[in-house]
């Protein structure tokens, strides 16, 4: 993988035609999806279906043969689509092979340095979440391992964790800061974040300020609530790199009104806004996500049912985070019950020092095995539904494969689409197109 710096993600000029591909995932369609339409194979998946894409972008869906007669007979391998300079055009056979979309990450905590690994004993004997913070693991302890290191360092960290998404299908991913708690480091770390998304040929980024995340040590609650609104808000708006504000809403952390009063002003300033709520307990984060309309509403564990219809209506998406119960050796919320009351969801990583995993086929995977959602369901969940919420820079369609969506999908390595799904311990994917660039796993 060749890695550039690509401030504008320039548009290559080139066409591809991809044709014989076996189950098409498209998921086309205006919006989220929600309840049984979550399982609606027959207007998701199309078959014996080419693709034609010029550029960046998706410019025809058609019948493949048709699309044979004229383009002409495939003249390249997949293998040789992933080399440099192929010529302007090039039509290759899938020969079966299935494709779903591009995968977006609507939650990760991508930028962080030190290594917490020593809590999982911790955890093992019974210590809470809150215990292991007051003992000096948890985020305080990420804060200073993080403050003291480089703008390069934390970039070299990015890199590695982004070239891990992308080998699993993920070619959009929401990155929050979070582990600076000081204006200046914050502020590094949505500049390490804009930096990382002028990569190429990795996931583009939507870069969100997470300063409401812990209380760091050597301030007040008080002081460190106040400091957010009066200094990190203005400064982080001077910047201008996130797009939106999150808050980590739950008892012991950031009050419901410390949290309105963040959200509000933060909207007041131009962002938009996204929510940690009821990851330990049903503290109101539900009510509040549902009275501010944020976005993304995310782990949710604990919401009760009441709280997830009020977001439902208020047209909140919640965002499950099944990494992080899988990591706090917990259990799932039960999803078909989301299904079968028609509420909207999505799936995200929730990458962060407590729970490593970027992969969201393996979470998928858990959703499957261990919670009898349908892979369907699962699919739409991680790419048109998180899409909603996390838009794409260039201002194109994501999530799903449709004429004028940005050129962003994942070949199956078989001609099950299924297999996204059943291959937890390895990346399921041939290989991914990026923005039109088709790169080997
Ligand atoms: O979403 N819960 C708040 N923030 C992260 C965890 C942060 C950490 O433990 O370092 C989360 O799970
Ligand atoms: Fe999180």
């Amino acid at each position: 993988m060749t890695l550039l710096l690509n401030p504008q993600h320039l548009a290559h000029n080139m066409r591809t035609v991809l044709v014989d591909i076996g189950p098409l995932v498209h998921l086309s369609g205006e919006g989220a999806l929600s309840g049984l339409n979550l399982i609606d194979e027959g207007s998701l998946i199309a078959l014996e279906k080419g693709i034609v894409i010029e550029g960046n972008q998706i410019v025809e869906i058609r019948n493949s043969e048709e699309l044979i007669d004229e383009y002409g007979s495939p003249n390249h391998s997949l293998d040789e689509l992933s080399k440099a300079n192929m010529g302007n055009s090039a039509v290759v056979s899938l020969e079966g092979r299935s494709v779903i979309p591009g995968i977006v990450d609507s939650h990760s905590h991508l930028i962080w340095a030190g290594d917490r690994s020593r809590e999982v004993r911790w955890k093992l004997n019974g210590m809470s979440y809150s215990e292991i913070a007051s003992r000096g693991g948890g985020i305080v302890s990420t804060v200073n391992a993080t403050r003291t290191s480089s703008n390069s360092e934390l970039f070299d960290l990015g890199i590695e964790r982004l070239k891990i998404a992308f080998k699993s299908g993920t070619t959009h991913i929401e990155s929050k800061s979070g582990y600076g708690l000081d204006l200046e480091t914050e502020l590094r770390l949505l500049e390490v974040s804009k930096k990382l998304s002028h990569c190429v040929d990795l996931p583009s980024i939507d870069h969100t300020w997470l300063g409401a995340h812990a209380i760091p040590n050597g301030s007040t609650h008080k002081d460190y609530f106040e400091s957010l609104i009066s200094d990190q808000l203005p400064g982080i708006c001077d910047q201008g790199i996130a797009r939106s504000t999150d808050v980590f809403c739950e008892p012991g952390w950031f009050t419901v009104e410390e949290s309105e009063d963040i959200l509000r002003e933060s909207r007041n300033a131009g962002l938009n806004l996204r929510l940690h709520i009821d990851e330990f307990t049903d503290g109101g984060g539900g009510e509040l996500a549902a009275e501010m309309k944020v976005d993304s509403a995310d782990h949710a564990h604990y919401t009760n049912d009441d709280a997830r219809v009020m977001m439902n209506e208020a047209g909140v998406n919640t965002g499950f985070l099944p990494g992080t119960p899988y990591s706090m050796g917990e259990d799932w919320p039960d999803f078909n019950k989301m299904i079968v009351e028609d509420l909207v969801w999505s799936i995200a990583s929730d990458f962060n020092p407590n729970n490593q995993i970027l992969s969201i086929p393996f979470l998928s995977s858990l959703l499957v095995s261990r919670c009898s959602v349908d892979p369907l369901a699962t699919l739409v969940c991680s790419t048109r539904n998180p899409a909603e919420t996390t838009p794409h820079p260039s201002g194109l369609q994501h999530g799903r494969i449709e004429v004028g969506a940005i050129a962003n999908l994942n070949i199956l390595d078989s001609k099950n689409w299924e297999s996204w799904c059943t291959r937890p311990s390895h990346s399921p994917f041939k290989g991914t197109m990026i923005e039109g660039k088709y790169i080997s796993h």
